[in-house]
């Protein structure tokens, strides 16, 4: 053998090794300790590596590895030594995983080469959700569950059946008056996103730790010694595999499922429209499933991460058999982890409109959710103490659907001995100025108006989309504008001419024009953005509609008084006092006088009350998930018609509105009894004849 390739191969059986300790490692913490160290994600991957170096033992290779103690001699971890341990009758099995439908392709072509398939004949698959639980196997013997066993290693796992028999989901009889002599019924156990979060807020309310996420928050409730806890958990069981079954016989995988839940046990099916489970007789219905989930997952209920496809065809499913750790019959197809590790670079504190001080981590890029994050805010300097979170500190980071990526816990078991706690600052980042926390606050605010940040951030305000909607002046003139001090305050928009913009470096003649032009088409705004456009803190769109409506003009609302904002509807005292102080202001009074004297002239049109139809009129809409057409449209279509939008799901709320994932205000608004349109309805509704 060449040199280099005999060290190549020692190489290799050095990584072998190395991996196979760094598994044992992950296994342990995750499995005994329920404290996962890394994502499912980078463990998949350091055990396919593994995986892949074992291939090279078997010919031709015949590489000479150890293989007696690797992870991939037995199925998981390791069971808890607090409860009995219980042998399965079958053991529970681990799935491969595919992460792309070129992955998922690849799994249908192994299935077929293997059952030896010519390629028109088709093959049905039964498709569903894969649940981020725990697996666990219930045993039915005669119709009445006599035993529950955590998954473990696979082949023992522990006896949880008296901390199972109290959980409500799981029925502790068959609804069958002929039940098989013994049935083995494997499922996840979950904890629904909504009960996770209760449980969270309890945790804290009572001083005790929060848990990482659902599923950690379910093998910690099912795994508790004391099954009174146990019973306010709420967890829940889906089933969707059997174990032993003995008096019963089945054809496929559906009909398996459909028995399941035909006796009283719970299985994946649909939920709120979105089909969860589904039979699919060609594979391209199989990657539209994985794709169309992927656009449903923060929909659901309950965390998944991915979809399992299996072979439908029970008997086909014996002759797929197994190989290793799973079986050949099936496959998770998996999407991005919405968790990862990464560690903080920086912390570094933005200074908002209102003056406040926001610190936000500096990350090292990480993919979460199949997106690279570089940012997470960390709302306030109480977070940061409350986490304790370090600078250079390894940290697990979430990100889900639109979510701000937030920073979970730091790593602190991978803390250098001399890392200290973060300091806040002492003065503003932005201005150098005093910086003094707000009575019944928590955060530190900068109370000089002239900060640069400040200002920048209230001119970014007054131009944006849904206020002034100068669509020509972005964010980065503003900065620079306000940083050579061409402006400072609103009317300064106003006054800016031809030959000053002109002579700023990369000013073209015609971007110059264009901007000019845009501030010029902004002096007529309706009343109510402009009002939103000053930036009155707590003084958002909904306010300014409801101002702009009962004011009826600018001169009306600057004489406002506290009684009379305190008559209107959805205004309390805290917003009530911050109207007042911007309108007694005389800086802020000054500018806008300079403002009105420029031409600027908001304008307020009275409802057509005539024309509207009172099916629509002054009821309350709220509009939730994508439209098709913009938010703002859509409101301003609804307000046209004479109906308010709301600011959130009450019992007085009459309608919502529902486009494409509409998450989590449709449920609550099913469960008040709100009635529920799609916009087409909406439109149908308003040119009904009344
Ligand atoms: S079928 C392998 N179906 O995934 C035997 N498993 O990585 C058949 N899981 O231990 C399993 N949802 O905890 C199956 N709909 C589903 C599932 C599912 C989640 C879990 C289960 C298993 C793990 C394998």
């Amino acid at each position: 053998m060449a040199r280099q390739d005999f060290k190549a191969l020692e190489l290799t059986k050095e990584r072998h090794e190395k991996l196979k300790e760094l598994i044992h490692h992950h296994d342990i913490q995750y499995y005994l300790y329920d404290k996962p160290q890394i994502t499912d994600y980078e463990y998949d991957q350091l055990l396919s590596e593994l995986l892949a170096i074992e291939e090279k033992s078997e010919p031709p290779l015949n590489l000479d590895l150890n293989l007696s103690d690797s992870p991939s001699q037995r199925v998981g971890g390791m069971p808890l030594e607090s409860f009995k341990k219980a042998k399965h009758s079958k053991p529970m099995l681990s799935l491969s995983n595919t992460y792309n439908i070129e992955e998922i392709l690849a799994f249908d072509q192994r299935v077929r080469k293997f059952l030896e398939l010519n390629p028109n004949s088709t093959l049905p698959y039964y498709c569903e959700l894969k649940l981020d639980g725990l697996a666990l196997e219930l045993i039915y013997t005669n119709g009445i569950l006599t035993q529950a066993i955590t998954r473990g290693d696979g082949e023992t796992g522990e006896d949880v059946t008296q901390n199972v028999r109290r959980i409500k989901a799981i029925p502790l009889k068959l609804s069958t008056d002929n039940p098989p002599s013994l049935l083995q019924v494997r499922g996840e156990v979950l904890m629904l996103k909504n009960d996770f979060e209760k449980l969270n807020r309890q945790q804290q309310e009572q001083g005790l730790a929060p848990f990482a996420n659902p599923r950690n928050a379910a093998a910690g409730s099912l795994r508790q010694l004391d099954p009174h806890i146990v019973a306010k958990r709420n967890l829940r069981f889906y089933a969707y595999a059997k174990g032993q079954i003995q008096g019963i016989t089945f054809d496929t995988q559906q009909s398996l499922e459909k028995y399941f839940s035909d006796v009283g046990i719970l299985t994946i099916q649909s939920y709120n429209q979105i089909t969860t489970a589904r039979l699919c007789h060609e594979i391209n219905e199989v990657t539209a499933f994985y794709k169309n989930i992927l656009n449903h997952r923060h929909d659901l209920p309950f965390d998944i991460d991915g979809i399992v496809i299996k072979v439908n065809d029970l008997s086909l499913q014996d002759d797929l058999g197994e190989i290793a750790r799973s079986p050949r019959w099936a496959c998770a197809a998996k999407y991005e982890p919405e968790q990862a590790t990464t560690q903080i670079q920086d912390i570094i504190v933005q200074v908002g409109r209102t003056g406040v001080l926001t610190p936000v981590a500096i990350m090292t890029p990480v993919r979460v959710g199949g997106v690279l994050i570089t940012h997470a805010t960390l709302h306030n300097f109480e977070e940061i103490k409350k986490k304790d979170l370090r600078i250079n500190d390894d940290v697990v980071v979430h990100r889900a659907g639109d979510v701000i990526p937030e920073i979970i816990k730091p790593l602190t078991e991978k803390r250098p001995a001399h890392s200290k706690p973060y300091q806040p600052p002492t003065a503003c980042p932005s201005c150098g100025g005093p910086i003094s926390i707000i009575e019944g606050e928590i955060a530190y605010r900068c109370l000089n108006p002239l900060c640069p940040s400040v200002v920048i951030e209230t001119l970014k305000h007054f131009v944006s989309r849904k206020a002034m909607n100068i669509d020509r002046v972005g964010d980065r003139l503003i900065e620079e504008w306000v940083t050579i001090d061409l402006i400072k305050q609103f009317s300064d928009f106003y006054l800016l001419s031809k030959q000053q913009l002109i002579s700023l470096p990369r000013m073209g003649k015609k971007s110059v024009d264009n901007i000019l032009k845009s501030i010029e088409a902004s002096k007529t705004p309706p009343l109510d953005r402009f009002i939103y456009a000053l930036g009155i803190r707590f003084v958002g769109q909904s306010t300014s509609l409801i101002l702009a409506n009962h004011f009826q003009s600018l001169p009306a609302f600057l004489k406002a008084t506290e009684s009379e904002l305190l008559s209107l509807d959805e205004i309390g005292p805290k917003v009530a006092q911050s109207i007042l102080t911007w309108i007694q202001n005389p800086l802020l009074i000054l500018d806008l006088e300079k403002l009105l004297s420029l031409g600027v002239t908001p304008h307020f049109s009275p409802i057509q009350v005539s024309a509207t139809n009172p099916l629509v009129f002054q009821k309350k809409f709220l509009v939730t998930g994508t439209l098709p057409l913009e938010r703002s449209k859509a409101h301003e279509i609804i307000k046209s018609y004479g109906g308010v939008i709301a600011s959130g799901v009450t019992k007085d709320l009459n309608f919502l509105i529902t486009g494409q994932s509409p998450g989590s205000k449709l449920l609550k608004a099913q469960n008040l009894g709100v009635t529920i349109l799609s916009w087409d309805e909406f439109l149908i509704m308003c040119q009904t004849e009344t």
